[in-house]
C-alpha cells in the first residue's frame, strides 16, 4: 500500500436515480432528492457540503424527472429578472449564487435503476481515473465545524487511502445498512477489513454502519464491474468496495455531526424541525407551536 501524493478530490458524484417509494406520491414526477428541508432542496444542502471539501465538478447521476434537478442548479431568468424589478435582493442572492461560475456541472443518465453501485459506473468515464467524493442527498449531515465531506477529504489527503463515513447503529438496524469490520492501523486510523450489506445483527461485524459519503479510489470501477446483483436485486456500492478492499486501504471515519436519514419519513420530519429551529425567522413560531402539541399529547 504504498502511495505518493494523493491527487486532489476535485470531482463528486450525486446519485439521484432512485424511484424513492417511501416517499411516493410526492416523489412521483419529482426526485426525492428536491424535496425541501425548510427552504433548500436536499440536493442543495449536499452540492454546498460538497463545495465546502473544494469540490470544483458535479456529477449528477439521474434518470427520469431529471430536470427539476438541472433547473434548480440553472439561471432562472424570468425569476431573477422579476425579483431585481421589485428590488428583492435577499431572494434574488438566495437563487444566484447556488453554484459559483467556475464550477461545473455534469448530468449523466442512469437508464434504469439497478442500484448505487449502477449509479456510480454510470459517471465512470467522467470521474475517469481519479480519486472522487459520493455523496447522497437523503443522508443530511449538520455541523458547526466542517462539513462531512471536508473532514473526508481531510484523511484522504493525510493517508491516500480511500474513506467512507460511517456511525454507530443501534442493533436493529443493521439490516437496513452496510456494516464494516475494522481494525485499527499502524497509523493509528480504523481500516475496514470486512463489508456487509444489510446483515441481521447476527452477521454483522460490528455496529459501524455505513453512511451515504465516500472518498474512493477510481479503482473502485473495475471492482464495481465484476459485481452481479445482491441484496434486493441491486447492483450494491458495497459489494464494489468489499471487492477493493483486498487492494486497496479503505478507513472507517466516524465524522463529526448530526446525520439524518431524510430517506425515511420520520428522519426528513426531525431535520425539518432541527432546521427550522435554525433559522431565527420562524424559530419561535416553531417552539411555541411544538409546547402547545406536548401538552396535548
Ligand atoms: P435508496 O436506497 O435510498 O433508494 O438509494 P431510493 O430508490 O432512492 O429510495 P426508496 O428506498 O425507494 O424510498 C440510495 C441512493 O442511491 C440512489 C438514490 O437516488 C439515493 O440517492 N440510487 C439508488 C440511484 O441513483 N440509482 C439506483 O438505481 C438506486
Amino acid at each position: 500500500f504504498l502511495m505518493n501524493q494523493p491527487k486532489p478530490v476535485r470531482k463528486a458524484v450525486f446519485p439521484v436515480a432512485g424511484l424513492g417509494t417511501r416517499f411516493l406520491p410526492a416523489t412521483k414526477s419529482i426526485p426525492k432528492e428536491m424535496l425541501p428541508i425548510v427552504d433548500k432542496p436536499l440536493i442543495q444542502y449536499a452540492v454546498e457540503e460538497a463545495l465546502e471539501a473544494g469540490i470544483d465538478t458535479l456529477i449528477f447521476v439521474t434518470s427520469r424527472n431529471k430536470h427539476a434537478i438541472s433547473d434548480h442548479f440553472d439561471t432562472a431568468f424570468e425569476l431573477q429578472t422579476r425579483l431585481a424589478q421589485d428590488g428583492k435582493t435577499g431572494l434574488l442572492q438566495r437563487i444566484n449564487q447556488i453554484v459559483p461560475d467556475e464550477v461545473n456541472l455534469v448530468y449523466v443518465t442512469q437508464p434504469e435503476a439497478l442500484g448505487l453501485g449502477h449509479a456510480i459506473l454510470c459517471a465512470e468515464t467522467i470521474v475517469g481515473d481519479e480519486p472522487f467524493a459520493i455523496l447522497l442527498a437523503d443522508d443530511m449531515i449538520r455541523n458547526d465545524g466542517p462539513g462531512a465531506l471536508a473532514q473526508m477529504v481531510d484523511l484522504y489527503r493525510e493517508s491516500g487511502a480511500s474513506v467512507i463515513g460511517v456511525e454507530e447503529i443501534p442493533d436493529e438496524m443493521t439490516t437496513s445498512y452496510g456494516v464494516v469490520g475494522v481494525e485499527v492501523n499502524d497509523q493509528g486510523r480504523s481500516a475496514i477489513h470486512t463489508m456487509v450489506e444489510k446483515p441481521v445483527p447476527e452477521d454483522a461485524p460490528s455496529r459501524l454502519g455505513v453512511v451515504g459519503r465516500y472518498v474512493l479510489d477510481p479503482a473502485v470501477f473495475s471492482y464495481l464491474h465484476g459485481v452481479t446483483a445482491g441484496s434486493g436485486g441491486e447492483i450494491q456500492l458495497t459489494d464494489g468496495i468489499a471487492a477493493m478492499l483486498q487492494t486497496h486501504p479503505v478507513l472507517a471515519l466516524p465524522f463529526e455531526g448530526e446525520r439524518y436519514d431524510c430517506g425515511s419519513r420520520h428522519g426528513f420530519i426531525k431535520a425539518t424541525i432541527d432546521y427550522a429551529i435554525d433559522h431565527d425567522d420562524i424559530r419561535d413560531d416553531m417552539l411555541d407551536h411544538m409546547s402547545d402539541l406536548l401538552e396535548q399529547f
